[in-house]
């Protein structure tokens, strides 16, 4: 089974626009899923979330998601000084005040896990979990420097065991490695990307019954970066999230999310 895993779109249309001509693009991909925070940052969280309905793509709630469905008091992204704090404020309430009663209910009833069997229930084989943050919190940064125990602990959170396959997103950098037998996955990001590569990242992963059992790969697709910059700058979006695009993550002022 091949599937393409799609993570931290953030309302960047043209973006999962790129994504998914992409996968269209590849008829070897058996499934789509996607990894939650739809919205946020840039101006399409309708369109983005109405093009995922469309196109029948399942998925699990982002921070952003679950914070704007619940009308929450902050979106539970992380910051490092005052601009970053005032930046991540102004984007959540944008995004709070423009996106629709239906959108929120929709993003309200996504699910915070969805476990996959690609072999089938009724044999024993992997098991792939989808996650934003990691298994208790959906705001919890998964980078690839957390030791050894700290992945070892989410896989027995999980209940995942060797050979089963944890996926996640809610960094913005992707990153793919084996701890105990068990597979830790980060997808990237579709839409706002933190490492650099201004490019939309997912993530085309391979689960099969014969060796090699796993496989990762890391996707970068080019996209019409400046449509999303300028929508950004006609928007009463921070104009600081423009060159925030064009940068992959390294502008001069910047926000986590
Ligand atoms: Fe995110």
């Amino acid at each position: 089974m091949r599937y393409a895993l799609i993570s931290d779109i953030h309302a960047n249309l043209p973006a999962l626009d790129a994504v998914l001509a992409d996968i269209d693009g590849r008829p070897d991909v058996d499934a789509a899923y996607h990894l939650g925070d739809l919205v946020g940052y840039a101006p399409w969280p309708n369109e983005v979330v109405a093009k995922l309905r469309e196109a029948g793509i399942p998925g699990v709630a982002g921070n952003y998601d679950s914070t704007v469905a619940t009308d929450y008091k902050h979106c539970g992204c992380r910051y490092e000084d005052a601009r970053q704090e005032q930046l991540s404020h102004l984007s959540y309430q944008w995004t709070r005040m423009h996106t629709f009663a239906e959108t929120k209910a929709f993003l309200g009833g996504l699910p915070f896990r969805i476990d996959i069997r690609p072999l089938g229930g009724h044999v024993a084989g992997p098991t792939v979990t989808l996650l934003h943050g990691n298994q208790v919190l959906n705001t919890v940064y998964v980078y690839d420097d957390r030791p050894d125990s700290f992945l070892e602990k989410m896989a027995s959170g999980v209940g995942a065991r060797a050979g089963d396959i944890l996926c996640f997103g809610h960094t913005h950098i992707p990153w793919h490695r084996t701890v105990g037998g068990t597979h830790f996955v980060n997808t990237g990001s579709v839409g706002r990307p933190k490492d650099g590569d201004w490019r939309a990242g997912y993530v085309l992963l391979d689960v099969s019954a014969s060796e090699p059992h796993v496989r990762v790969e890391l996707v970068r697709v080019d996209y019409d970066v400046e449509l999303a910059a300028t929508a950004i700058l006609e928007s009463e979006l921070p104009n600081d999230f423009a060159d925030y695009l064009r940068t992959g993550g390294k502008p001069a002022a910047a926000v986590n999310g």
